[in-house]
């Protein structure tokens, strides 16, 4: 325990949380996270872009504090930071989702529970002692939503975040190499080939297994079938999704406010806002959706344009460095999700892996602030950046 807080407190930097994680789990949960679909061209991208735009810093001035703070739909963040949704957290670690919301909520940043959460959202949002963002898909059909929506209303979620470029999963070629689709549906013969990689990985199987091993899907449940089983859970999302239609039966459920995730053209944010979006989320999933399509930042500015102030814009993908997060600030945004930084924190030490990725966020962007001479997030804007042309 002394070693791993130790190993963890030495980490510099995301990538070093990173290269834990890949050391702690078995390729297969490891890729899982890591992995981007198809050439894994966007996921490229996703980092390409935020190398594209540099600094114009006003020099020579002292800023002694910096004000992080700001509010996005009514949520008071400690800094402009949501941790994304990102399912099967569980799997990296038994805390899983229980565990983000826990660090979330200390460090002041905002948590959105997704719906392929191996722990009951009742559960997750008693460990925050703040607010928490439900994430929906449509898996299960509009009675497994509606059965979730229900329950996140009546322990307090404040915000609905419907995720729109999941019609279909995104061929991942590193989890299918891997063989994710048979670890999770398949019955022990097929779990095999994937014995060597898990027995050389022993502290993370004792934790697995002492948890029960793979988590059902307790907020996905329908009247027929009950909680949705981890083995028919790739079958149920290959089956349903969100479109456009179900919008106004969600919004006569849910009466807060609704963010759209996966907004990348300034047509699909005109959509959204037609729809009742008090939110969008610039993001292409980090890249695990449809190759090829740009990076987020890339395209943060032409939804900013659309949007203007009729409602607030967030973006993800990519985020690996407070800088990143002054970036997305001065180029619109009104704050930023993480995904796979704060689930490599999670896979490398739990709930201090999670406040360490947090904290290494937070110093980055306070240092970056203060050499910008630049004294709060409010304060930033696109003067302090420049934009190479695309390539
Ligand atoms: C392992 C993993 C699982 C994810 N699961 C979900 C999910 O269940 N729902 C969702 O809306 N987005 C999901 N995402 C996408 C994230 O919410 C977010 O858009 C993405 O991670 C941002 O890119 P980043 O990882 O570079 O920060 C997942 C991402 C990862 C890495």
């Amino acid at each position: 325990m002394a070693l791993i807080s130790s190993r963890i407190s030495r980490a510099v930097n995301i990538e070093d949380l990173c290269e834990l994680a890949r050391r702690r789990l078995p390729r297969i949960v490891f890729n899982y996270i890591d992995g981007g679909a198809e050439a894994e061209w966007t996921l490229r991208e996703n980092r390409r872009a935020f190398d594209a735009v540099t600094f114009r810093p006003s020099q020579a001035i002292a800023v002694p504090t910096c004000d992080l703070r700001t509010r996005v739909l009514g949520t008071d963040l400690s800094m402009p930071l949501l941790l994304a949704p990102v399912g099967y957290l569980r799997v990296m670690h038994p805390g899983g989702e229980i565990a983000a919301a826990r660090a979330a909520s200390k460090a002041g940043v905002g948590m959105i529970l997704s719906t392929v959460s191996g722990h009951r959202l009742e559960d997750v949002k008693t460990a925050s002692t703040g607010q928490v963002w439900y994430q929906l898909y449509l898996t299960g059909g509009r009675a497994a939503a509606e059965n979730a929506m229900r329950r996140a209303i009546d322990v307090g979620y404040t915000v609905l975040v419907i995720t729109i470029d999941s019609t279909v999963i995104g061929h991942r070629e590193r989890e299918s190499r891997d063989g994710m689709e048979q670890f999770l549906r398949g019955n022990l013969w097929s779990k095999i080939p994937f014995v060597s990689d898990i027995l050389t990985h022993p502290r993370w199987l004792a934790r697995f297994l002492l948890d029960g091993g793979l988590p059902d899907m307790p907020n996905i449940v329908t009247p027929e079938r009950g909680v949705l089983r981890v083995r028919d859970a790739h079958t149920a999302m290959k089956r349903q999704a969100f479109s456009w239609s179900d919008m106004p039966w969600i919004r006569a459920l849910w009466k807060g406010p609704i963010v759209i995730k996966g907004v990348l053209t300034a047509e699909d944010a005109r959509r959204s806002l037609d729809h009742g979006a008090a939110a969008v989320v610039v993001s292409n999933h980090g890249g695990r959706q449809l190759d090829g399509v740009p990076a987020s930042l890339q395209v943060l500015p032409e939804v900013v344009e659309e949007v203007k102030d009729r409602a607030e814009v967030l973006m993800d993908s990519g985020i690996r460095r407070g800088s990143d997060i002054v970036k997305a600030i001065c180029l619109g945004a009104r704050a930023v999700l993480c995904g796979r930084s704060y689930a490599y924190g999670l896979a490398a030490a739990g709930e201090p892996g999670v406040t360490r990725s947090i904290e290494m966020l937070r110093n980055d962007l306070e240092r970056c602030l203060k050499l910008l001479g630049c004294p709060s997030v409010n304060a930033l804007t696109r003067s302090y950046v420049s934009v190479a042309p695309h390539r």
